[in-house]
């Protein structure tokens, strides 16, 4: 007998944590990953306890492929069949890219693109087999252009756009979809301990992660393929792609000399 699961990785705290939470507030069974075991196991319990719902979780660190395969050995030996997988975690090195150790950047592609691809790759096949499934891949509003000073992350998260998108049209037709969620800045422990200054100009609000949870909650279960939470963000995104490139480099530039 298997049970379905929706799998949350970066479940322990920020948009992984709302995440869990309203998943768990639909009703869904859950699993959650991350590498600090307190935090997962005091979410679990919390979550459990307030909404009904069973909520295991697995203590990972995967930027390891090793700890990607532990993970999938334990969902089998538990029983859980994931219908849903969220892959939300992900860091961000603050700085220009000569300033960060290659090795920081090599951990970040780890994390924020082959742990995806890992557990991806093993997950949505056996949703194909059984012609259901969602997956929501936590992307970001930096998807969509250059970011000097986030060089690789802005690359990775780029990277889970286009991944997302093609997968979905792969997918199309056989009962599994693909959604990409691009928030902007949130207020989470990324945002003040990665360095990055929240904006600045009070007209731009940042996002609080229950709002962006909630919005990447129905847009995969739409099955919608892009899902940009918060107004400004939908309007900065499209404003900036209807823009010729070259202006739109050095917008981007100027936000970033002058850190609205
Ligand atoms: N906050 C924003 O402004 C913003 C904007 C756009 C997109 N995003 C994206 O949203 C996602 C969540 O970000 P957040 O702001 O919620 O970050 P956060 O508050 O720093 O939370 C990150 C989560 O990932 C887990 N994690 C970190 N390294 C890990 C590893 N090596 N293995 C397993 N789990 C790991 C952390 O738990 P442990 O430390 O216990 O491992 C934590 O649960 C990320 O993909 C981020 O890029 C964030």
């Amino acid at each position: 007998m298997t049970r379905n699961v929706t799998l949350v990785t970066g479940a322990s705290a920020g948009i992984g944590r709302a995440l869990a939470d309203v998943f768990a507030e639909h009703g869904h069974d859950l699993v959650l990953v991350a590498r600090s075991a307190g935090q997962l196991k005091s979410a679990a319990a919390e979550i459990a306890g307030r909404t009904g719902v069973k909520c295991d979780w697995i203590a990972a660190d995967l930027t390891l492929a090793d700890d990607c395969d532990r993970v999938l050995a334990e969902l089998d030996a538990r029983g859980f069949h994931v219908d849903v997988l969220v892959n939300n975690a992900g860091v961000l090195h603050e700085g220009h890219f000569l300033d960060v150790s290659a090795d920081r950047h090599v951990q970040l592609v780890d994390l924020n693109v082959l742990s995806v691809i890992r557990l991806t790759h093993a997950l949505a096949g056996r949703m194909r087999d059984r012609r259901a499934g969602r997956i929501l891949n936590v992307a970001s509003t930096s998807s969509f252009n250059p970011v000097p000073s986030l060089a690789c992350y802005a690359a990775s998260k780029a990277f889970l756009l286009s991944f997302s998108e093609s997968l979905s049209l792969e997918l199309e037709g056989e009962g599994v979809t693909v959604t990409a969620l691009c928030p902007g800045f949130t207020n989470t422990d990324m945002i003040a301990q990665g360095g990055r200054a929240p904006m600045r100009l009070p007209v731009i609000p940042n996002l609080e992660p229950r709002e962006v949870a909630e919005s990447g909650y129905a847009a995969c279960m739409k099955g919608d393929p892009v899902r940009i939470p918060g107004l400004f963000n939908r309007l900065a995104v499209t404003g900036l792609r209807h823009t010729p490139d070259w202006v739109r480099r050095r917008t981007i530039a100027l936000v970033e000399r002058i850190g609205v």
